[in-house]
């Protein structure tokens, strides 16, 4: 079947069975953007929910460009990968202040603007502003390889090149923004990467995979990099003044994970260690210094996992009974019934959410 009359049948297919998504029904391009994004963190129904109330926090790029990084931090806390609000929070800057707000229109313009890659170029230029601009996601990179038979690695040059080229050639150059939605959608819901409905499916017929009963072995990744472990032991400081009880956190500023959110004195280790072996290996000895300190107790390891990483992150309660310099110089005192206005990780907000919670002091 010629390309076009595929084209034509994956939108068919879509004008009947796409999904009732809230960004779905606007032009408006910083909508698009902010749906964009924030869908590379989450899955399309948790992301309803996060997208609802940002736009709602912040309607506009004006509105996002103004807001504080805080308050961008908090709306998007619990997505991860907060580089990206970040990124955004600049970009809506950039776009005030250089393009009187407007987002510019083709890919090679929005391409240029910090956090925006091919994908949401193709993503705003096609939806917002009908570019036939092709978007290659998962979804994408799943529907063109079973159905083109491509079996080169998609994550290597070549199969990269081999996917874009179908994609290219595939993109309805009238309504590239319907087609774009209607690959990811049809690729999200029937050529799903386990068990796909292939009875359901509309091309089935013209589908490599399919005819060739290939669909489980496509697409084709390299093999994956071994996910690493890395371990953090967090010291939780508390500071009980007879009025109000403070905590010590730090925003973090490295180029590590979690920049711009707040965490706890951090030490790192090579393997798990207990409270005693942070003692006794004098990693304590700056953060505490001559304070005289009560150890409480130590909760459970918390696993998180990150992209290439896996966090296993144990915190320990200490009882302090005074502030010293280390402490003063390299932390925020943080009052602990005000925890929650602060922009935290997800790690660390399930760690405060049970043990700082009203109904656990
Ligand atoms: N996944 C990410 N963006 C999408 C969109 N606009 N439509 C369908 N699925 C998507």
């Amino acid at each position: 079947m010629k390309d076009t009359a595929l084209t034509k049948k994956l939108i068919s297919w879509y004008q009947v069975h796409k999904r009732d998504l809230p960004w779905r029904g606007t032009s408006d391009p910083y909508k698009i953007w902010v749906s964009e994004i924030i869908l590379q963190q989450t899955r399309i129904e948790q992301g309803r929910d996060y997208f609802l109330r940002f736009v709602k926090f912040f309607p506009d790029v004006f509105s996002l460009a103004n807001a504080s990084r805080d308050e961008v931090m908090k709306q998007w806390q619990g997505l991860g990968y907060y580089s990206r609000a970040n990124n955004m929070h600049e970009t809506a800057k950039t776009l005030v202040k250089e393009y009187r707000g407007k987002f510019p229109e083709n890919a090679v313009e929005l391409i240029k603007l910090k956090g925006i890659g091919p994908y949401t170029a193709a993503a705003v230029a096609s939806i917002a502003f009908d570019k036939p601009a092709a978007v290659v996601d998962g979804n994408v990179i799943r529907v063109l390889s079973r159905l083109f038979g491509i079996e080169k690695a998609y994550d290597r040059p070549e199969g990269k090149q081999a996917i874009h080229k179908k994609a290219n050639k595939l993109i309805d150059q009238n309504a590239p923004g319907t087609y774009n939605q209607a690959i990811m959608d049809f690729g999200a819901m029937i050529c799903v990467p386990k068990n796909p409905l292939c009875h359901k499916c509309p091309i089935k017929e013209d589908c490599f995979a399919f005819r060739k009963e290939k669909v489980d072995l496509l697409p084709v990744a390299s093999k994956p990099a071994q996910k690493k472990n890395r371990y953090l032991n967090y010291l939780v400081l508390i500071l009980k003044t007879g009025k109000d009880d403070y905590t010590f956190m730090k925003l973090r500023t490295e180029n590590d994970i979690w920049k711009n959110l707040h965490d706890f004195p951090l030490l790192e280790t090579k393997s798990p260690v207990s409270f005693k072996t942070l003692l006794r290996k004098g990693l304590t000895a700056d953060i505490l210094g001559k304070t005289s300190f009560r150890y409480i107790e130590s909760h459970m390891p918390l696993k998180h996992q990150l992209t290439h990483r896996t966090l296993y992150a144990s915190f320990h309660v200490v009882h302090i009974h005074q502030t010293n310099q280390y402490l003063n110089r390299h932390f925020k005192k943080v009052k602990i019934s005000a925890i929650d206005q602060l922009a935290l990780p997800r790690l660390i907000d399930r760690f405060v959410e049970n043990f700082f919670s009203p109904n656990n002091s």
